[in-house]
């Protein structure tokens, strides 16, 4: 019986030993010390021991049993170490690693420029006026003195919807209606941001898409040098404290007299060069006092009231202030090329 006991004793010990998974343990478990086990099978048939081993036997297949509880719980923690040793392993994290670049958005370079000239405009009292892309015949063409089969519309040949709607070819209607808006109170003094719209080729400097900014002062007394000292400003402003602007006459059919206004070249301040073709100018927008037509259409007497109106592209502005030579840059988006505006 003794014999016995100790076999088992070295059969589970072993097995204990060989275990590689807590499953293995609970295996031993059930086998050695279970409800249906040789131990307990052993202490069962104590009865049939003579009187005087039965305590002996009794006390050793104790002792066994925790024996091998013992080695049981010993191993399983042994166990669990070892598999959150590999689970620590298998899960660290290589603080060596490089992080993942966290990339901010930036100020597209056409917004810079427009916040740029908004901000100046405003310093000088203008305000900033919207209207739609989709705009109505009436106020593109016909409100700014250009009749219907008028020639000069050629120069704004332009996307029509219907032959009363087309996608605007300036920001012009935007002073329109909101000289219409203010239902003749002075002074109208507005800038008109916004995409606009013209049938044109797509090349280094033209596009069928693209930004302007226009501008209208209306007022008693408003006059061509009011004109002259805000553009002066502007241009300071914009392109340094050293430029010069001269003003040279056009043809607008909004405008009476109209001006092209050149800005000294900014490459070369004048002494000519290829970028201003040696003329030492380079023209940046037209500008002129507003037609009387235009004033009366839009409810204001042009024997009261006079005004001015200039109109840029932004594109243009910002070409020249950073020297980009391909209007195309603007709306690829290669990362590579606006990253080189980014504002803080
Ligand atoms: N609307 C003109 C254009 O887009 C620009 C302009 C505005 C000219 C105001 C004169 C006065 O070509």
């Amino acid at each position: 019986m003794k014999d016995k006991l100790l076999a088992l004793k070295e059969d589970a010990l072993t097995k204990v030993d060989n275990a590689t998974e807590p499953k293995d343990l609970q295996n031993v478990r059930v086998e050695y010390l279970g409800k249906k086990g040789p131990i307990t099978e052993v202490l069962r048939g104590m009865g049939q021991l003579p009187a005087e081993e039965r305590p002996v036997i009794g006390q050793l297949a104790n002792d066994i049993r925790s024996d091998i509880e013992a080695a049981l719980q010993e191993k399983e923690s042994e166990l669990a170490a070892k598999q959150l040793e590999a689970q620590l392993a298998e899960e660290k994290i290589d603080v060596t690693l490089p992080g993942r670049p966290v990339t901010t958005g930036a100020t597209h370079p056409l917004s810079a420029v427009i916040d740029d000239i908004e901000n100046i405009f405003m310093g000088l009292g203008f305000k900033i006026a919207e209207g739609p892309e989709v705009e109505q015949d009436y106020y593109n063409f016909e409100a700014l003195n250009l009749p219907k089969n008028h020639p000069a519309r050629d120069m704004q040949d332009s996307f029509y919807i219907t032959d009363e709607i087309l996608l605007r070819t300036h920001t012009s209607p935007v002073q329109v209606r909101t000289m219409e808006a203010m239902k003749g109170e002075v002074p109208v003094k507005i800038i008109c941001p916004g995409k606009v719209f013209r049938r044109d080729d797509d090349d280094a400097t033209h596009s069928h898409q693209f930004m302007q900014i226009e501008g209208l002062y209306v007022d008693r007394g408003v006059s061509m040098s009011d004109l002259k000292g805000i553009l002066l400003t502007f241009a300071k402003e914009m392109f340094g404290e050293d430029q010069q602007i001269r003003l040279r006459p056009s043809f607008f059919p909004f405008t009476e007299p109209s001006a092209e206004v050149d800005i000294s070249c900014i490459l070369c301040h004048g002494e000519g060069c290829r970028v201003c073709k040696h003329t030492g100018w380079i023209e940046i927008l037209g500008s002129g006092m507003v037609h009387p037509r235009v004033l009366e259409m839009a409810g204001y007497d042009p024997k009261e009231y006079s005004g001015f109106a200039f109109g840029m592209g932004v594109e243009r502005i910002a070409m020249l202030k950073y020297g980009v030579d391909d209007i195309r840059h603007f709306y690829t988006n290669d990362q590579r090329f606006i990253k080189q505006f980014q504002r803080l």
